[in-house]
């Protein structure tokens, strides 16, 4: 493991006031950086005040977006433990997303040690309050100063942390969705299954459109046909169909997340029947027709569990469960948060106490 040096920030700010945190709004004291240089690797792990950063005005980063990020959340538990929920599924996603966008990998472990001793540093930044956590933001930045079209040489690891309530101001009630039919977010061997900067900036013009038709996301459909659903908003999507469960598969354009990964486990160990295949809009329609479209709602970290009331695809409204959050996505949901808040049992043994 690399030697981490800490530097205390003399100047701590005030803490925000827990009922009104929104999301990404504020930042706690302290921040975990790490460089690379082609000479030295990955190396200078460092634990430092929060606050800006120098950068080249040619860094790579700024002309052709080499950049990969993470989410994360830590939490206290009422018995007074900090924890992080499967973090190295995040470790992992972290360097699968470098691989896609040729940025080199970081030592699982090293990044590991340094977010929980940031978090031990900033531990008083965990927010009170049940929808409330430590968001952690892990990501890597192409630093190089050039212009040419190439890997960068050198890169900026940061992470950096920030308490958060719900992720959407309607917390866990059912939102309304448009279905995309102008803009895709990703296609077949493009970045959709990486969490880098692009696929967001991508997305931002079809939210702004929706917002302004009055729905509260976008549902994106696949590249190639139209035909297919991918992700909804900036989370992955399930269904629940005549009893049965389904999800997209992981086909490539879509992010492998943490939470879609927790709640396939958690209905398998239930007994509910849960498949991971292609979903086509015309299936949800003709399931919709017969009664049978039950559930839907989108998984992540920030929101965890954020049902589906409402999906308009061109002339056609679905409304799903009486636009209410269904039974199925209420347990989910409490469980999920339940084991991250040590509420209850963790039987798939997925809490991290640091
Ligand atoms: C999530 O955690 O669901 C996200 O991907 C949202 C994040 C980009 C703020």
């Amino acid at each position: 493991m690399e030697s981490l040096h800490i530097e205390l920030s003399q100047n701590l700010k005030q803490k925000p006031d827990p009922g009104a945190l929104g999301f990404g709004q504020y930042f706690s004291d302290h921040m975990l950086t790490m460089e690379y240089s082609l000479e030295a690797g990955w190396h200078d792990l460092k634990i430092v005040p929060y606050g800006p950063i120098a950068l080249d005005p040619s860094a790579m980063v700024f002309h052709y977006g080499q950049e990969v990020f993470e989410g994360m959340k830590a939490y206290r538990t009422a018995a007074g433990e900090l924890v992080l929920f499967r973090p190295d599924m995040n470790m992992k996603r972290l360097n699968d997303s470098c691989e896609r966008l040729s940025i080199p990998q970081v030592e699982p472990s090293t990044l590991l040690q340094g977010i929980t001793e940031l978090i031990k540093v900033d531990a008083s930044w965990i927010p009170s309050g049940e929808e409330n956590a430590l968001y952690i933001r892990p990501f890597i930045i192409a630093t190089e100063p050039c212009l040419g079209v190439r890997a960068s040489h050198t890169y900026k690891l940061l992470v950096i942390l920030s308490p958060v309530g719900s992720y959407y101001p309607e917390g866990i009630h059912p939102v309304s969705i448009h279905v995309e039919q102008r803009y895709v977010r990703a296609f077949r061997g493009g970045t959709g299954a990486a969490k880098t900067a692009s696929n967001y900036a991508a997305s931002i013009k079809a939210q702004e459109d929706a917002k302004k038709s009055g729905y509260s996301q976008v549902l994106w459909l696949d590249g190639a046909e139209s035909k297919y659903v991918e992700e909804v908003g900036s989370m992955n999507v399930f269904f629940k169909v005549n009893g049965e469960v389904i999800t997209p598969e992981l086909s490539g354009s879509i992010l492998a997340g943490v939470t879609r990964d927790s709640v396939i486990a958690l209905l398998k160990s239930w007994g509910v029947p849960v498949s991971e295949r292609k979903v086509a809009m015309e299936e949800l329609v003709e399931a919709h027709q017969k009664g049978w479209l039950e559930e839907a709602f989108g998984t992540g970290t920030a929101a965890v569990i954020s049902p589906i009331g409402s999906m308009k695809w061109g002339e056609l409204e679905l409304n799903i469960a009486e636009g209410k959050t269904g039974e199925l996505s209420k347990k989910l949901y409490d469980t999920i948060t339940g084991i991250q808040r040590g509420l209850l049992d963790d039987p798939l043994g997925w809490r991290y106490p640091i």
